[in-house]
């Protein structure tokens, strides 16, 4: 395929046999900082420090409708709770929801930046806590299918921007489309959104499988959203790592579960973030343990030693 060709896209951009781009951060730069986690669940009380950057976090899964904007934007904001500075892109390009979740109303937006009406920057939103928000379109079909180049030009723009913040939460859209796939390669970790729906089980081994077998991503993180219990939760995870195991020859490590919860709903009908419209009920105490987990200093130090930090700070690296 031509890196010119806008049209007809059949690969992630990361697909070039000479080059895969990926979302760099600059060389060596390291930061203690103490992330005051005071809330629920398993991260209860822990205090930690992590070398920075936390880095770029694509959330993705296979199926849509699994809670991938709603996971990202309470993540996000639980994130910014903790002082760390938070991006968070809207990388559905063309079903845009992260701004409608949140009531907000974007001025300009990506496709402006694509067409080089505005820059980057210029079109952030600010959320709650303090959360910045790239804002993608609705109901903008060429958007929903940008090729390589444009694609590429987009992960520029995102990179350029991740290097102001400690992390940036990349929403995917649903399937395993080039830009989905292109996004969440160029992250530094992926965080599937898997449910105990058999369909979004499928899918999240799906989108594993292609990662794995196509472009050898071998590293993920799973929450399981929508459970009806713990045990459902876990059963969920156990089910998807035996299946991964067995066929892909990796398991993902397991992030926990978050509860179906009837306030998730209705904060997103009210577009107000569950952490703030009911910051106690049950699935905003587990968004914000998912969100300490995230950049728990284990974790963090283990994904180092899987990925470690490129020699260069190159934009956008290219590497074998
Ligand atoms: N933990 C939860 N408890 C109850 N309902 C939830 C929960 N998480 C998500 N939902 C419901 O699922 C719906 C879909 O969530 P969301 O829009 O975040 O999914 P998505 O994966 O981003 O979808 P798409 O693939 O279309 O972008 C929400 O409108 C909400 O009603
Ligand atoms: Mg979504």
């Amino acid at each position: 395929m031509s890196m010119n060709d806008d049209e007809n896209v059949t690969e992630a951009p990361q697909a070039s046999p000479t080059a895969r781009l990926r979302l760099v951060r600059p060389a060596g730069e390291t930061a203690r900082r103490e992330l005051p986690v005071a809330s629920a669940g398993d991260a209860q009380g822990t205090t930690g420090e992590f070398t920075r950057p936390v880095r770029t976090i694509a959330v993705t899964s296979g199926k849509g409708g699994v809670g991938k904007t709603f996971v990202t934007v309470n993540v996000g904001i639980a994130l910014a709770r903790r002082g760390l500075r938070v991006l968070v892109v809207d990388a559905d390009l063309g079903l845009a929801n992260v701004d409608t979740m949140l009531g907000l109303a974007p001025g300009a937006t990506l496709r402006q930046v694509l067409s080089g009406e505005r820059a980057i920057g210029d079109v952030l939103l600010e959320g709650p806590a303090g959360v910045r928000i790239v804002p993608a379109t609705s109901g903008f079909e060429d958007m929903a299918r940008l090729g390589e180049r444009k694609l590429c030009e987009l992960l520029a723009h995102f990179d350029e921007l991740a290097q102001s913040f400690d992390v940036a939460l990349i929403d995917t859209a649903a399937g395993i489309a080039p830009a989905v796939l292109g996004f969440t390669l160029a992250a530094d970790r992926k965080l599937v959104v898997a449910t105990p729906d058999p369909t979004a089980l499928t899918d999240a081994y799906a989108l594993m499988k292609v990662l794995a077998t196509r472009y050898g991503e071998v590293d993920a993180d799973v929450v399981v959203n929508l459970a009806r219990s713990a045990a459902e939760g876990a059963r969920t995870f156990v089910n998807l790592a035996r299946v991964t195991q067995h066929f892909l020859g990796f398991a993902p490590r397991s992030l926990g579960h978050l509860p179906a919860d009837p306030e998730a709903a209705a904060s997103i009908r009210r577009q107000r973030a569950v952490l703030e419209y009911a910051p106690r009920a049950p699935v905003s105490l587990a968004l914000d343990a998912l969100a300490a987990r995230l950049v728990a200093p284990g974790t963090a130090a283990a994904h180092a030693r899987a990925h470690p930090l490129p020699a260069s700070s190159a934009l956008l690296e290219a590497r074998p």
